[in-house]
């Protein structure tokens, strides 16, 4: 039988809007990442699990660095696409619970895409609804493929890559699994959809 999402989704004009209300009634806006996320995501880094984090960038990290951040927030327009799960407020006030992204070299139709939802809002589903909207937009970006280097050992990431259609594969990193979904062929949109200010 197919599964339902457990939440509420309430659209708010755009493909990539959301407002998202948790069986408990807690309020969350799907939204594209924000310049002003910056110094939230940057101090909200120190409450997630190590273990969350490894499993995120497949190795330790400390600390999130400026660099990474600044290109994190600032998405290239048709390259990057990264949407945000945060409280309803302006962004810049609001804590950032998940965060989904995919990218791709200029040129390229293979974006890689990675996920990160905190254990404050994890086994919601929400893990599987950022997933299907990267797909939705790799597939709209006219791209070949999404992959993802995921840990061998990061049993429920695969379990929701293979929910989502993604075939596993060798990887070239040491003690990961690469998992790609591929999209049948159309032309590759540089330019982001209109109505969707994505960068
Ligand atoms: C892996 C991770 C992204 C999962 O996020 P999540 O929000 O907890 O996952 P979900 O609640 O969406 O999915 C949980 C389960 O429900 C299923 N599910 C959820 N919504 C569903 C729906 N609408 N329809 C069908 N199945 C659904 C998922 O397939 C999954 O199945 P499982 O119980 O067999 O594992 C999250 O734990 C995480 O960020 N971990 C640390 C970082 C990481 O591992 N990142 C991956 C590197 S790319």
């Amino acid at each position: 039988m197919k599964r339902r999402d457990r939440f509420r989704r309430i659209c708010l004009g755009s493909r990539w809007r959301e407002r998202i209300v948790l069986p408990g009634g807690r309020e969350l806006l799907l939204r594209p990442i924000d310049p002003a996320d910056l110094a939230p995501i940057r101090d909200g880094f120190v409450l997630l699990y190590p273990e969350e984090v490894r499993l995120r960038y497949l190795h330790a990290v400390k600390a999130l660095d400026d660099d990474y951040l600044r290109k994190l927030v600032r998405p290239r327009r048709g390259l990057d696409f990264v949407l945000v799960l945060a409280e309803p407020l302006p962004p810049g006030e609001a804590l950032v619970g998940a965060v989904a992204r995919f990218s791709r070299p200029s040129g390229a139709r293979d974006a890689e895409f990675a996920i990160l939802v905190s254990h404050f809002l994890s086994g919601h589903g929400l893990g599987h609804l950022l997933l299907r909207k990267l797909i939705e937009r790799a597939r709209r970006c006219g791209l070949s493929s999404l992959y993802g280097d995921v840990l061998a050992e990061n049993a429920p990431m695969l379990r929701l890559a293979d929910a989502l259609g993604f075939a596993r594969q060798a990887s070239d990193e040491p003690g990961t699994v690469r998992v790609r979904r591929t999209f049948a062929a159309r032309q590759v949109a540089d330019v982001a959809d209109t109505g969707a200010r994505l960068g």
